[in-house]
This record gives C-alpha cells, structure tokens and sequence, in this order.
C-alpha cells in the first residue's frame, strides 16, 4: 500500500474536531451536548442580511478576484474606518476564513525553521498551522492571576533568537477573553521595531470587547511594515460557514508574498463573499445586540463561578470564553 506523508502523521490534530466522535457517540445515546470545544456561536446569523442574500440574481457562480471581489474590499475599508483604522481596499486581502489567513501569514513570512513567539493559553490550531509551515511555535506563559494580561516587554525579548520572525498575539483572545491595552500593545511595538519583527494580531473578536474599547495594532504609529491583522467573519456575523476572513496590512512586499499563495488556490468563496458585503451594511443593530448577549453571559458565567467554593475565576474583558483551569479545582 502507498504511504502518507510522515508530515501528515505528525500535524497535531485540531482538538475542536477531536472532540467530535465522542459528542456523536453520546448524542446518538441520547445524551443532550453542550459544545465547549468550537466557537460555533449559537446566535442567529445576521438575518436580515441572509433574506437579502437569498434574493441576490446570479446566473454563474464564477472565480472572484484571487485577494477577494473589490466592492466587499471597498466596503470592508470603510468598516476599518469604524475604529479608527485607516486602511486602502488593497490593504485588504479575503481569504477562506480567519484560517487560510493565518497560514497565508506564515507560508509568506517564515521558512521552515523560523520561530513564532505566542502567549499562552493561545488559540490551539495554531500549533497545526505552524507545523504545516514548519514553523516552530515559541510560548510565553500568561496567568490567570492577572486575567492574562500580555507579559511585560522584556519577558518576549527574552525568547527572541536569531530564528525568530514574528510576535503572535490574539486580542480579544482565545481562549482566554483578556483584551490588550494600548499601553501593552505599544510595548510589543517597540519590541518588532527594535528586532526588526512581524508583528501579527489575530482580531476575529474585535466587536466582542466588552469594557474597553477594542484597541488594534493597525492604530499604532510607525507599524506599517511589521502589523499584519487576521480577520475573520466567522465570529462577528455567526456566520462560521461562509469560510470569509481576511489578512490585512500596508507592507506591500508582505502582500505580494501573499498574493502568490492567493493565486494558487484562484479564490476566496463567492458566495460567503456575498454574504459578507450585506452583512456590513446596516449592521449596527445586530452587532450591538449580539454584543449586549455576551455580556449579559459573560456576566452571568463569571458571577456563578465566583460563587462556586473552590474555584478561582476572572472576568474576561471580550471574546466569548472564559477559562478555569482544572488545578484550579479543588
Ligand atoms: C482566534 C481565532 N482565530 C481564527 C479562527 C478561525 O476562524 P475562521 O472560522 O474564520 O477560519 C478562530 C476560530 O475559532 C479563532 O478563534
């Protein structure tokens, strides 16, 4: 029999689909499941968009544009304008989710060898992206006795090498729900400055930062060629089945490195795409309500852990997900 790949046998598995037999073996026992392993929102998906989505006229369902069909672009700028991120529509590159924007990162910045330093608890499936990359995956622990707050400045330059590309961060973050302050995120600009990194922030929760006002790393001065954003619709929309993100940032060799990853796999999908451009318009109303759900959630988890004897929690400022280590339990 013809072998696979030793690559394939060695790429950490997803832990969200790991998870998937079990939940199918104790539903078909009649068991009731609640997913705490993906962010599967179980929020409507932005329905007056979906009625107008399902009215669109098309007669072929054709190739968009290898970085995505231009008038979402246009609209998406507009929609980084909204928290004071001045972008061009060809900043913008839409790819197959959040996902294929993170692999596009890493296939465009780092070799195979090259180091990325993460703080932990990070989104997990970053370990597999990195394999497929060859990329080596550097963690800095975070604690929950500070709600996970970034560590200081000069505990990452401590685990800078010589193979080290990029500073990876997630904020809002998953799992962990801390945001980011303005303070923090300009200590790990300094930090790219001086060594001459990329700087890539993972903004999928953005609209879900629930004391403070999201701060992005595209805001900061004098980071236009070490800031990279992966987006995503995913979250924002509960629209997790469109498989619409986008990777975004003003190095321009940065793009043209990405582009040829772009133009292997000929589009992003048309109709999430579609999709995606009703759902920015009018979306004020859904976005707040959804927001003022997860915290009312968030509020509601958070004070029953706190009332739980024995178990230690914090309130997590965004995202929605809340992490109470098990050692915690006593
Ligand atoms: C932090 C983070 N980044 C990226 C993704 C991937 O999102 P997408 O569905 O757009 O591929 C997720 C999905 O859960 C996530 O939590």
């Amino acid at each position: 029999m013809p072998v696979v790949s030793q690559r394939s046998q060695s790429v950490p598995l997803s832990p969200f689909r790991k998870l998937i037999p079990l939940a199918d073996r104790a539903r078909a026992a009649g068991k009731h499941i609640y997913h705490l392993n993906i962010g599967q929102p179980d929020i409507e998906t932005h329905p007056t968009a979906v009625a107008k989505f399902r009215k669109l006229p098309w007669q072929i369902l054709d190739y968009s544009p290898s970085n995505g069909i231009d008038t979402y672009r246009e609209a998406l700028r507009d929609y980084y304008a909204r928290f004071d991120v001045a972008v061009t529509a060809d900043e913008i590159m839409i790819t197959t989710g959040g996902s294929e924007a993170i692999l596009f990162f890493l296939l465009a910045c780092l070799d195979p060898g090259d180091e990325i330093i993460i703080p932990e608890p990070f989104y997990a499936n970053y370990n597999g992206f990195a394999h497929m990359a060859g990329v080596n995956v550097v963690p800095i622990t975070c604690s929950i006795e500070d709600g996970f707050r970034l560590p200081d400045p000069a505990e990452f330059a401590r685990k800078i090498t010589p193979r080290t590309r990029a500073i990876v961060i997630t904020n809002p973050n998953n799992p962990t729900g801390a945001c980011y302050s303005r303070t923090a995120l300009q200590g790990l600009a300094e930090i790219v400055r001086e060594h001459d990194l990329y700087l890539c922030a993972d903004e999928v929760y953005r609209e879900f930062s629930y004391d403070t006002e999201l701060q992005s790393i595209l805001q900061l001065p004098d980071l236009d060629e070490h800031a990279i954003i992966i987006d995503s619709v995913s979250k924002r929309y509960s629209a997790t089945g469109a498989r619409v993100g986008a990777l975004v940032t003003r190095n321009l060799t940065v793009r043209e490195s990405v582009d040829r990853y772009a133009k292997l796999r000929l589009s992003p999908p048309g109709l999430g795409q579609r999709l995606s451009e009703i759902m920015l318009q009018d979306d004020g109303a859904y976005l707040a309500e959804v927001k003022e759900d997860y915290t009312a959630r968030r509020d509601t988890v958070f004070q029953r852990l706190q009332a739980m004897p024995g178990v230690y929690s914090y309130k997590p400022g965004g995202a929605f997900l809340l992490l109470r280590p098990v050692s915690y339990l006593r």
